[in-house]
């Protein structure tokens, strides 16, 4: 069980945190190879109900919130990058209350790429409300993620904690692929 999950950890990598990174323009192409949500450790009050969708690896699903989301609740966030054989943590890891997390992160790098979406905008992100939220089909658009994340094989896991104890997340593994111009 163990051997699997590690490799599964290894096989994985990311891309929605990798927007989390950095100011440098890159122009990328991200196709999303395995997403996994995270259960909490006791209850899971923040459910990624997504999976992957077609040839393309469109993201598809929904997030459910159990309860409001207001700051007594923070994000981890981070990213690895699989450099010459290794996993390598990318210089950017966030921990942040939900709505500095809402404001600077998923305002600024996820929310343009979620085109047929009820998910909130701008400051109606912060509390992020109670409800359901559906994505539908989304190709994530990297060329706002300045990244820290490298071309190639990148992996993000992205919780939800509350004194340190995990309500929920996820982790994803993609790859980052020149864009073809
Ligand atoms: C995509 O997600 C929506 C909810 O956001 C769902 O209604 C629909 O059935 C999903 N499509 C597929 C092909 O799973
Ligand atoms: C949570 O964990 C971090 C890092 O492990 C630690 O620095 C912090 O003091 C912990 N906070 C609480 C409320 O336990």
């Amino acid at each position: 069980m163990r051997n699997e999950m590690s490799l599964k950890f290894l096989k994985s990598l990311l891309f929605l945190a990798i927007a989390i990174v950095g100011f440098v323009r890159a122009m990328y192409d991200v196709r999303i190879e395995t997403f996994t949500k995270i259960k909490g450790d006791i209850e899971t009050l923040m459910e990624f109900n997504l999976r992957l969708i077609g040839r393309q690896h469109l993201l598809n699903g929904t997030i459910v919130n159990h309860v409001d989301f207001d700051d007594t609740f923070e994000i981890f966030s981070h990213v690895e990058s699989f450099v010459n054989g290794e996993w390598k943590a990318s210089p950017m890891a966030v921990r942040l209350k939900v709505c500095a997390f809402m404001d600077r992160i998923y305002g600024k790098y996820w929310e343009s790429s979620l085109k047929d979406s009820n998910m909130p905008i701008g400051k109606e992100a912060c509390p992020f409300k109670k409800g359901e939220y559906h994505i539908k089909n989304v190709e994530f658009h990297a060329d706002n993620w300045a990244t820290y994340a490298k071309r190639g094989q990148n992996m993000i896991e992205l919780r939800i904690l509350k004194n340190n104890i995990t309500y929920g997340g996820f982790v994803s593994t993609g790859f980052l692929i020149d864009r073809n111009i």
